[in-house]
């Protein structure tokens, strides 16, 4: 619920949440490229402003990274080729 009320104060309740882990571990990882990657095609595809794209400090899963996070969904190993999958199912692209 907080969350919930956390996105309309800030007006963002019809948008998408990306949120890619810019920790040391999942930088050095790949988030350094994929960051990048994913604006990109975000762009590309013309989604940019149904997203909050942003990045985070560590999600303390170094383990499983690079980490990504769509909505309420903490994606792990996720690298670049890997990132754009998921954003083409998600979006049904
Ligand atoms: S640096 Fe990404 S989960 Fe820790």
């Amino acid at each position: 619920m907080l969350i919930f009320d956390i996105k309309i104060a800030s007006g963002m309740e019809n948008k998408t949440e990306i949120v890619i882990c810019l920790g040391s571990s999942c930088f050095s990882r790949g988030n350094k490229t994929t960051v990048r990657l994913i604006d990109n095609w975000l762009k590309e595809n013309r989604l940019r402003d149904k997203v909050y794209y942003h990045g985070n400090h560590c999600f303390a899963n170094c383990d499983k990274g690079p980490v990504l996070k769509i909505d309420d969904t903490i994606h792990h190993h996720v690298d670049a080729e890997k990132a754009i999958q998921i954003l083409k199912d998600y979006f049904g692209l």
